[in-house]
């Protein structure tokens, strides 16, 4: 009997001394990324890992792998689904297996500018998207910006029959694959972090980025004109798996959820001066000519990507359309 007792004992204590140490280590994310630090994404990682390590000490630690240093852009999402990795954040092109209705953000010329994609990504619309994955396990916690999307090649690409049979790099999107299909071009699905080499040895030819890309990536190195054609946007969701994000402590939730919110305002103000700083450095380089369109030959690009609409139209849904379309009326 009192031997029963003093088992019994030990493995009460051994438990509490287990429930001690958990509660004393730290919950861990892992915030996992293809880009460079240096860009709107990577800076914006740094900063929540700043604020969260400041504000939630010895309870949260974060630890940053950029660069697809942990996961390339194929298996980032998988990643996050088996826990292996906590926070990511996709390019708004990288979800169409998850949810049609993202999509839209790639339909070309739908957006004005990058204001116009914040309106529509802070209205009930936009917002409605961060949740439309929670049956697939995936929690869209905010949309960060990077910015519009450059054409550039090792040709002058000035009007749309410029591009006629060029092979150009495009995410893995039927969206992006089907807007360079309407050019005539021959699209080829690439991961990030294969992009540099696919232009240096020409597999692809051009590719489209905005110029935080670019420029980090040394993209300009390998691609002698840039065409501005701001012909689409290239932002962000920030997401976690929604199992993991729920069990956390209410109290640390909260925490998180004021920390990324106040990361993405930071982000989303600072990304368009870090895209034109970037532009600058580009010009500086001397090793590539940016060309700027005439409104005329902008809406010969606009008239030649259209068709791309009608396409996806069904699968996105015509009324997030408009609601994308009406964010333009405040310009
Ligand atoms: C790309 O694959 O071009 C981008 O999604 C990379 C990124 O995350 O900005």
């Amino acid at each position: 009997m009192f031997k029963m007792t003093a088992k019994a004992l030990a493995c009460a204590l051994s438990l509490s001394i287990a429930g001690l140490a958990q509660a004393a280590d730290p919950i861990v994310i892992k915030f996992s990324h293809v880009v460079a630090e240096h860009t709107p994404k990577g800076q914006g990682a740094m900063l929540f890992k700043k604020l969260v390590e400041e504000r939630l000490p010895g309870k949260v630690s974060v630890q940053v792998y950029p660069n697809s240093s942990l996961f390339g852009d194929g298996k980032e999402m998988e990643a996050l689904l088996l826990g292996d990795v906590q926070l990511i954040a996709p390019s708004l092109a990288k979800f169409e297996h998850y949810t049609k209705q993202i999509q839209l953000f790639d339909l070309p010329f739908l957006f004005d500018d990058i204001h116009a994609v914040d309106r529509f990504q802070q209205s009930p619309e936009g917002q409605a998207l961060l949740k439309s994955m929670e049956d697939k396990g995936i929690t869209g916690l905010g949309y960060w910006h990077n910015g519009m999307k450059q054409l550039s090649a090792n040709k002058k690409l000035v009007e749309p029959k410029d591009a006629r049979g060029l092979k150009f790099r495009v995410q893995a999107s039927a969206v992006l694959d089907e807007q360079f299909k309407a050019l005539r071009a021959a699209p080829r699905k690439m991961s990030f972090a294969e992009v540099y080499q696919g232009l240096q040895t020409g597999v692809v030819n051009g590719a489209e980025n905005p110029y935080s890309n670019i420029y980090s990536q040394k993209m300009h190195e390998v691609q002698k004109f840039i065409t501005e054609t701001d012909h689409g946007v290239l932002d962000y969701m920030v997401i976690t798996n929604t199992k993991f994000w729920n069990g956390l402590p209410n109290d640390i939730r909260t925490e998180l959820e004021a920390i990324l919110a106040e990361v993405s305002v930071e982000v989303n103000k600072q990304a368009e001066s870090l895209n034109q700083n970037d532009k600058k450095r580009i010009l500086e380089a001397g090793t590539t000519e940016i060309l700027t369109l005439t409104p005329e030959q902008r809406s010969q690009w606009r008239e030649a990507m259209r068709p791309v609409w009608k396409k996806f139209e069904d699968e996105i849904g015509a009324d997030l359309i408009k609601a994308a379309e009406r964010a333009n009326e405040a310009n």
